[in-house]
């Protein structure tokens, strides 16, 4: 049996789903048994239309994507390449090498001041996208519960859905001071069937940031509860403010049930690297070692040796990303920010605006309208939960020129 959500959204916007529909004939996995997870899955309309702007060619301004403008820096590719020319080219350890593992453990020491956090407790993965799959399959059981706060990255949601659990969302609310958290919003979203908490601070789509007076409260909450808490810290250190962002680790105890995941990806400009870790309680070394020699064997050996050069030297390359996203955040701000239709918040932090506008309630219509008429493509606010229907997200991890470029094709727009 179909997800009548994708059905729907196929319907829409696919004509040869559609034509497939329509015909009567049986769709493939109607017809073939595949994975039920897999095709229960809700879709993923910002990845549609991602490929829907790609097919318009290359006048389209593609703001849509999660990522920065720079390339990754010359330091840390010519640690890789030397890696490479040295022969580390074969299988490495399944749960990273022992010199980044350390690396990562000093990386919390110096920046985050946390002298609790031993090489033994890191795990590093090839992403964060797989440090949350990882962590999943370790935790979850077919029809668990993982409340998810909401907007969310999309992907974290189809990984809940894929390991056969469920995902319950609890909306942040938009208001005048930016997005918050309800608390008892939250902890009445648990139930016996909730295995995990996920939080993504700061977060992708919204900029928001979990307080102390919160976190602490979600840790003795599932202390209590005998519940996990998952934390999306990647983009902890991409804060217009400070150093980084508050931590899960900032408040834990070393045997809690938290798993932290972090990433190479943004920090550091490596999305293409597949470089990622987490944090968690000793206890758990074994179960991610064995799930990870099942699930990849190791990560790419070369690129660990980038990383430890990207945690040791990579922090003036940090901020010149962000000096370089503030003023692009700026012009933003200033711009749609200030549009009479728009409703804006300030990111704090990330590198993405999360806006309404003024008699848009359909983001999916309003982002295919912005593709064809503006040429730019943003990702509709319905693909981070359900809270965002009217939404869209805009990245403003550009250059200054593309930034205005599209700003100015959106005004018109407008
Ligand atoms: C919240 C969040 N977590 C994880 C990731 C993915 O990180 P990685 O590239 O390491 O898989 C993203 C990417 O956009 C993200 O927004």
């Amino acid at each position: 049996m179909l997800n009548p959500v994708l059905v729907r959204d196929y319907d829409r916007y696919d004509p040869m789903q559609r034509e497939k529909y329509e015909s009567g004939k049986p769709l493939f996995e109607e017809q073939y048994p595949l994975n039920k997870a897999l095709c229960g899955m809700s879709p993923n309309m910002a990845a549609e239309l991602m490929n829907y702007a790609r097919e318009k060619g290359p006048d389209v301004i593609s703001l849509a994507q999660g990522e920065g403008c720079m390339p990754t820096p010359d330091f840390i590719v010519d640690a890789a390449a030397k890696a490479l020319k040295e022969g580390k080219t074969f299988y490495g350890r399944p749960l990273g090498l022992p010199e980044l593992r350390e690396e990562i453990s000093d990386y919390y020491k110096r920046i985050y001041g946390f002298s609790n956090i031993s090489p033994e407790r890191v795990f590093v993965t090839t992403s964060g996208s797989n440090a949350m799959n990882l962590t999943l399959r370790a935790v979850l059981n077919k029809d668990d519960e993982v409340v998810a706060i909401t907007p969310i990255w999309k992907n974290l949601l189809g990984a809940v859905e894929l390991s056969d659990a469920h995902v319950r969302q609890v909306g942040l609310t938009d208001g005048p001071d930016g997005w918050s958290l309800d608390m008892d919003k939250l902890f009445a979203a648990c139930n016996e069937k909730t295995k995990a908490i996920l939080v993504v601070s700061p977060s992708n789509p919204t900029g928001w940031m979990i307080s102390a007076e919160q976190i602490q409260e979600i840790l003795a909450f599932a202390r209590e509860r005998g519940i996990w808490v998952i934390s999306d810290e990647v983009y902890g250190r991409l804060v217009y403010e400070g150093t980084r962002a508050l931590s899960f680790l900032d408040y834990a105890q070393d045997d809690d049930l938290l798993m932290v995941i972090n990433s190479f990806s943004k920090t550091w400009a490596m999305t293409g690297w597949r470089l990622g870790w987490i944090v968690g309680p000793a206890f758990m070394d074994d179960k991610i070692r064995h799930i990870s020699i099942y699930n990849n064997l190791c990560v790419a050996p070369f690129t660990q040796y980038a990383g430890i050069v990207a945690l040791r030297e990579g922090e003036e390359f940090i901020q010149n990303q962000l000096n370089l996203w503030r003023k692009t955040r700026d012009l933003l701000m200033e711009t749609l920010g200030q549009h009479p239709r728009v409703h804006l918040s300030k990111p704090e932090s990330s590198f993405y605006a999360f806006f309404k506008v003024d008699g848009e309630p359909d983001c999916i219509d309003f982002c295919y309208r912005l593709i064809d008429e503006a040429g730019v493509s943003l990702a509709p606010g319905i693909t981070f939960g359900d809270c965002s229907k009217s939404y869209i997200r805009m990245s403003f991890a550009c250059s200054r020129a593309k930034m205005e470029k599209a700003l100015d094709r959106l005004v018109k727009a407008l």
